[in-house]
């Protein structure tokens, strides 16, 4: 079998590389190989130093995540830690890549730290509901000060090579040779070997505002319990000797990664990288991205055409005239400046970004596009025009996609002469930020059109959910059939506010009404009214919604929705109550009082009996896409795995 950890010398100097494809995690093999070179390197006392890098693309990226939640495999990562920093010879750490959870801790056992300019360092401990295992909240704050380490270790983000420099986490950074200049720095550490950062105190611990630091930390957790678990491991390292901080940091990473919260982040980290699997396989080359058309530049197609731009995409957008093409370019031009503000991108960035940007009503701008992207108004009619006029203008091997969110692809893809070059790609508003990207399959997509949304997604950095057509597709069939059931419930008795305080409660960003009112109650009102003629008289009907929208409570852009927002704030509204209480009496119902655990089973159940109907109708194509979907697209807190996580655990709802 191929070795794990490879040795190599070099004048006195050891090389040892960690090859453990595809992202040289450390697990069992690789931890006992590397502690077995670090011994005999000690005992051979011809190397006076060593270099410790990694093959392929990335340094190690953390503890190997499959390993996680079951009993400790020996050696464990502290005790090849101790190896490497009891070492009689200084370990340099040449780090390209992501260094990473115990990738970091690795490099932090190591004398000293070299990076090429491009690598990222970071603890995501917390990302998987823990705190890192083997001194990463031990020696870090004994290398960079204690608010940056509280940053990395609560927030989970990594941190650019120029940051890490700045802060002090890496000696130096190489722009050209990265082993050589970790050979050359190795070379001078020379003898004696500095002092161990265990022999330090923490760095400007006593500056820290740990209660501050603590309030916004669970303000913005949610239910999470890593991030306030990783701020009392840093608090006890501040405060007890390192060594004794690293026993209980350790109890602490063992205790949190048995936990059923870092089980169901686990299970979100895999389902992630899970999703759109079946898009791998397609054998088909998709179509050129370099240049993608746009058509209709309101709020989603400017934000779709800001996507691409930064992605690196050149973007002819089309609207109906001069006029509305400068509008669309102004949005974009706001969206991309946002983003300079925020520090996302550069300002120089932003700039080549709208360099690479046209708009106009001229459709033969689009000829030669590889790919169109149609997201003009929500109607069928309006889209079935644009698609027809699309397949007038583009190349037969031009791809072509509508961004709707409901509609059917079927009907649209009837409008062309080819619809296997026809698919749906369903973004979420703002689409540059969301990172969900639901890629509809309609029933004549041939495998180029798959192909290409597979290659936007990746080129997009999205995660991509595969999605059969149906009303609403994956994520809004499942929110509509929740929100209907919210309307029952404040029929029989619940309040708006209490539904959204329940939900908030169990983890999600904003309770269903409120996210009504941000995104506006018209559209959904749009879609009622739309399918009304197909509607079951039979079904039960819940007429609260129409009845705000139409006495204009449209939501926030209205200022009236299911809040008022008349005065700045949220204030709940006793016209809306009285509506309610209005469709009770109609409705002939008694009302009764919800706890906040009835309210999250009803909603969950609800949620997870769609699901299923999406599985058993093809839909979906597996139940993590599902949970995939809730998590990336509707802010279903992260830690609770997903609607059908918690049905496959047979949690009914996890206040229990
Ligand atoms: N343990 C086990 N497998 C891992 C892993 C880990 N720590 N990190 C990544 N992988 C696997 C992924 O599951 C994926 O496997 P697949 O190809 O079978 O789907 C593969 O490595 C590539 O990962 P992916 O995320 O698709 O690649 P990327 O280039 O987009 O990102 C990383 C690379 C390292 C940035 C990203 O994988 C990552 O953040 N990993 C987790 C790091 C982490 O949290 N470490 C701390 C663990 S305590």
């Amino acid at each position: 079998m191929a070795s794990l950890v490879g040795c190599e010398l070099r004048d006195g100097i050891a090389i040892v590389t960690i090859d453990a494809p595809p992202v040289n995690a450390l697990g069992q093999g690789v931890r006992a190989e590397l502690l077995a070179r670090v011994r005999e390197i000690d005992g051979n006392p011809d190397i006076r130093a060593a270099v410790l890098c990694c093959a392929g693309r990335t340094f190690v990226a953390g503890a190997d995540i499959n390993e996680l939640g079951k009993p400790p495999l020996s050696p464990v990562l502290p005790e090849v830690l101790d190896a490497i920093e009891g070492a009689r010879i200084p370990w340099v750490a040449a780090v390209h890549g992501t260094a990473l959870g115990g990738g970091l801790e690795l490099a932090l056992a190591c004398t000293a730290r070299i990076a090429d300019g491009k690598a990222k360092f970071g603890l995501p401990e917390v990302t998987l509901g823990m705190i890192p295992g083997a001194g990463g909240t031990v020696r870090l704050p004994r290398l960079i000060p204690m608010c940056d380490a509280v940053d990395m270790v609560t927030g989970g983000k990594p941190v650019t090579a120029s940051t890490a420099l700045a802060i002090g986490l890496v000696d130096r950074l190489s722009e050209t040779d990265l082993l050589s200049a970790a050979i050359s720095y190795a070379e001078l550490a020379g003898q004696p070997k500095p002092a161990s950062l265990l022999d330090r105190p923490c760095r400007d611990a006593a500056e820290m505002d740990w209660q501050g630091k603590a309030k916004a930390i669970q303000a913005k957790a949610r239910g999470a319990e890593a991030p306030m678990e990783a701020l009392d491991a840093l608090k006890d390292s501040a405060q007890l000797p390192a060594r004794e901080a690293l026993k209980q940091e350790r109890q602490r990473f063992l205790r949190l990664a048995a936990s059923d919260q870092a089980a169901a982040l686990r299970y979100a980290f895999f389902s992630e990288r899970n999703a759109g699997r079946s898009l791998t396989s397609i054998d088909s080359a998709p179509a050129d991205l370099q240049r993608i058309g746009v058509v209709g530049g309101g709020t989603m197609g400017a934000g779709i055409a800001t996507a691409l731009l930064l992605s690196g995409s050149e973007v002819r957008l089309l609207e109906r005239d001069t006029s509305a093409a400068e509008t669309a370019r102004a949005r974009v031009d706001d969206m991309l400046g946002a983003s300079v503000a925020r520090g996302a991108i550069s300002r120089e960035d932003a700039d080549q970004a709208i360099d690479r940007f046209t708009a106009s009503p001229d459709e033969t701008a689009l000829a030669s596009c590889g790919l169109v992207i149609e997201a003009v108004f929500e109607d069928m009619d309006v889209k079935r025009d644009v698609f027809s006029r699309l397949d007038a203008i583009m190349p037969a091997e031009a791809v072509l996609a509508t961004n709707t969110s409901y509609l059917d692809v079927n009907r649209l893809a009837e409008t062309t002469v080819d619809p296997a070059r026809v698919l749906g790609l369903h973004f979420f508003a703002p689409a540059h930020l969301m990172k969900l990207l639901e890629i509809v399959r309609g029933r004549d997509t041939g495998r180029r059109a798959l192909s290409t949304g597979a290659a936007l997604a990746k080129r997009l950095k999205k995660t991509a959910v595969v999605s059969g057509v149906c009303h609403g597709f994956i994520g809004n069939r499942i929110m509509a059939a929740y929100r209907r059931d919210c309307e029952f419930m404040l029929l029989e008795g619940a309040s708006p506010a209490q539904i959204d305080a329940a939900m908030r409660n169990f983890g999600f960003a904003m309770g269903i009404f409120e996210v009504q009112d941000m995104s506006g109650l018209d559209i959904a009102w749009a879609q009622r009214k739309n399918t009304e003629s197909t509607r079951d008289p039979s079904e039960p009907y819940c007429r609260i919604a129409d009845k705000l929208c139409e006495i204009g409570r449209l939501g926030r852009k209205t200022k009236r929705g299911w809040y008022d927002y008349s005065d700045g704030g949220q204030k709940i509204d006793p016209q809306v109550i009285r509506v309610i209480e209005e469709e009770r009496t109609k409705a002939g119902v008694t009302a009764h009082s919800f706890s906040d655990e009835q309210i999250m089973k009803r909603i969950l159940g609800v949620m997870q009996r769609e699901g299923q109907a999406l599985l058993s109708e093809g839909v979906a194509e597996s139940a993590s896409d599902i949970d995939v979907v809730m998590l990336t697209g509707y802010g279903f807190p992260r830690h609770r795995g997903g609607p059908m996580y918690l049905f496959g655990q047979q949690i009914e709802c996890a206040f229990l």
